[in-house]
């Protein structure tokens, strides 16, 4: 029988709600045909084979409370779909702050904003170690630059696998992917792809105007949303690497990029009655055989976090077989397939592939290196 792998989380909020009630929610479905994950079994691990560790916040209604009280406090307000948990023994312990939480919060009522917990913050490398963790996830909100980063070196420091699901440059950034690579630890980043998300679509339908010869004119994708991860967003100067890693992951998927001017996406607004679940809106709009329009509408709704954690479970998993196997640095197939902006774009179909060959534990050779924002020429704005 093989040994669980020991998971820490960073940021214990609706998407770290999401992956700890399906751990759960899995454990009880086993041996079953089950929806909702793409990998029942990586490497003979199955979902269920997680064991939380430890966990770190800032949030006053979070630190010093049981991991499992502390994914069901506000202001977490994903689906409750596992409500039922086992005592984990883990006490949620306190981060730094840094930037992780922004001062218009204060603007916005307790139940729907962070407040700080003003405690001395844990040694996370020292608790990393203590708690025996394997894989870091790291689920803090957009524009966390510092804090992210201090998590990021305490996983070098304890030797820690990360899993990076915020856009916070760390894989797909050079000096740090070397950082991982030299202290021996692997990194699957960065800003997660949900499972069936607006990237993922937007990417696919990016791909079928290409291959389809449809040339793309001009192309949005406006979010909507009403947790703290979109309310975070209202804060504009937090938005920037959220908004390259957006457009970036559908700039990749093009033959030509699109003009800066015809290509917008991003988190749009924050609707609190919407709660966890997430309204997509893609337009696009393109010239077929004669020069023929064609313009595409499409809204897509989903729950936000669960959205998520049924692509960090498999991630998890991966980072586990590349520490058996003594890989370190970015994962490239995983990062391809299960993140908005890793290390190299590929097509998804493609990093499907790669993504499989890497558990099975083949050779695969990924096609000529394109990189993030370095692909193709822009092409000259094309008159309407
Ligand atoms: N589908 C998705 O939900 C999705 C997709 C892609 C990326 N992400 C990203 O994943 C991250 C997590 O999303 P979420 O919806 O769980 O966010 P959330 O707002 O629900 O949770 C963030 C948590 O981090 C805590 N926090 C703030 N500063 C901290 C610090 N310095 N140390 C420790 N904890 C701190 C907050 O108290 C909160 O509990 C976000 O960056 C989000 O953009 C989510």
């Amino acid at each position: 029988m093989r040994n669980d792998i020991k998971v820490a989380i960073a940021g214990v909020g609706n998407c770290a709600s999401a992956l700890v009630q399906g751990v759960e929610y899995y454990r009880n479905r086993q041996g079953i045909a089950v929806e909702g994950i793409m990998h029942q079994s990586i490497g003979g691990y199955s979902c269920s084979d997680v064991e939380f560790v430890a966990a770190f916040d800032v949030d006053r209604r979070k630190v010093g409370h049981s991991l499992e009280e502390a994914i069901f406090s506000k202001p977490n307000c994903t689906r409750i779909f596992q409500s039922a948990l086992p005592v984990s023994n883990v006490i949620v312990q306190a981060g730094p702050v840094l930037d992780g939480v922004a001062a218009h919060m204060a603007d916005y009522p307790d139940d729907a904003a962070f407040r700080s917990a003003d405690l001395e913050p844990t040694d996370i490398a020292a608790a990393l170690r203590a708690s025996g963790a394997e894989v870091l996830v790291c689920y803090l909100p957009v524009g966390s630059e510092q804090a992210v980063r201090h998590y990021a070196q305490a996983c070098l420091d304890a030797r820690v696998a990360l899993i990076n699901c915020v856009p916070v440059f760390l894989a797909s950034d050079h000096s740090w992917a070397q950082k991982f690579q030299d202290a021996g630890v692997p990194i699957i980043g960065d800003d997660i792809k949900s499972q069936v998300g607006a990237t993922i679509v937007h990417r696919a339908l990016a791909r079928l105007f290409a291959d389809r010869g449809v040339g793309l004119d001009r192309t949005y994708q406006l979010n909507t949303g009403g947790n703290t991860d979109f309310l975070n967003m209202l804060e504009r100067s937090r938005l920037t690497s959220k908004k390259i890693s957006k457009t970036e992951s559908v700039q990749s998927q093009l033959d030509e990029r699109l003009d800066v001017r015809d290509i917008h996406i991003g988190p749009s607004d924050y609707v609190p009655w919407q709660q966890d679940n997430k309204v997509c809106f893609i337009r696009m709009e393109g010239r077929g055989f004669g020069d023929a329009p064609i313009e595409l509408e499409m809204r897509l709704s989903v729950q936000d976090s669960p959205n998520s954690a049924g692509v960090v479970i498999d991630a998890i998993r991966c980072a586990k077989l590349a520490l058996e196997r003594g890989e370190a640095g970015p994962l490239e197939a995983p990062s391809a397939y299960y993140m908005k902006s890793p290390p190299r774009q590929l097509r998804d179909s493609v990093a499907l592939e790669a993504c499989n060959a890497f558990i099975d534990g083949r050779q695969y050779d990924l096609p000529a290196e394109t990189t993030r924002g370095s692909m193709v020429a822009e092409r000259p704005r094309r008159s309407k």
